[in-house]
């Protein structure tokens, strides 16, 4: 999978994607991430990326210019009709669909090649929605300055999911969220954490009975702190 972030703030990428299973992935070439700052794709002497919108308000809007050539570049094309086959261009943005397990587990199965536009919450210029993005996306109902820590959570949740990106000793069947159930909880050495002890059936050796205990625990958890999980719906 190629995941390209377009961005006014490239030094916010720097070291965030080398470390655990994402620098193995992108070592096994698994994935290859690609951050372009939108500046460069300027024509202008003082090259704007954003401008003051039309109609008044407050805030600066980002520029269509900038992200139809770094569109063009990236794709030969800046017509969503055109774009090859499995290729997602993504609006980071909080007015997106939201982006929970499920729609990770799309991009996943479904894109080869992701480009992220990272927005700033006062807007983009929406001429870049009407011809280029293919899916607008928001991490949640709260308001971030910019849509840079967007990109990191979906590149995230998206590469763990590609064939081979976990180790054989860890696998997403479990992970909270895919059976629309939070994680049970986990213990290890000691046994005896200052007077805190672990629950004698991790201890017991019955991994039926474990097996049991573990989705009796996830489902009381998520009972407790989310409960709306627990209809289809929000899967
Ligand atoms: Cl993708 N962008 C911004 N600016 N704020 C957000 C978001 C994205 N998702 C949730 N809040």
């Amino acid at each position: 999978m190629k995941i390209d972030i377009l961005t006014i703030f490239p030094e916010f990428f720097t070291e965030v994607f080398d470390f655990g299973i994402i620098r193995r992935a992108k070592q096994a070439g698994i994935v290859e991430i690609n951050i372009y700052d939108l500046r460069s794709f300027t024509t202008d002497k003082h090259r704007t990326t954003d401008d003051r919108p039309f109609g008044g308000g407050d805030g600066m809007v980002l520029k269509a210019e900038p992200i139809f050539r770094a569109i063009e570049q990236i794709l030969g094309t800046g017509e969503r009709e055109k774009y090859p086959d499995r290729t997602r261009v993504v609006l980071l943005t909080p007015q997106g669909r939201v982006f929970r397990q499920g729609v990770a587990g799309e991009l996943a199965d479904e894109a080869h090649h992701i480009i992220m536009i990272c927005g700033r919450y006062e807007g983009v210029d929406e001429r870049v929605n009407e011809a280029l993005v293919t899916d607008e996306l928001s991490i949640g109902d709260y308001v971030l300055s910019g849509g840079e820590p967007a990109a990191i959570v979906i590149t995230d949740a998206v590469v763990r999911l590609l064939p081979n990106a976990l180790g054989s000793e860890t696998s997403a069947v479990n992970d909270s969220f895919t059976q629309n159930l939070l994680d049970c909880p986990h213990y290890t050495q000691p046994r005896d954490f200052r007077g805190m002890t672990v629950p004698d059936i991790l201890l017991s050796g019955n991994h039926a009975e474990i097996e049991k205990w573990r989705q009796q625990k996830a489902l009381e958890k998520t009972l407790k702190i989310r409960p709306e999980l627990l209809n289809k719906e929000n899967g």
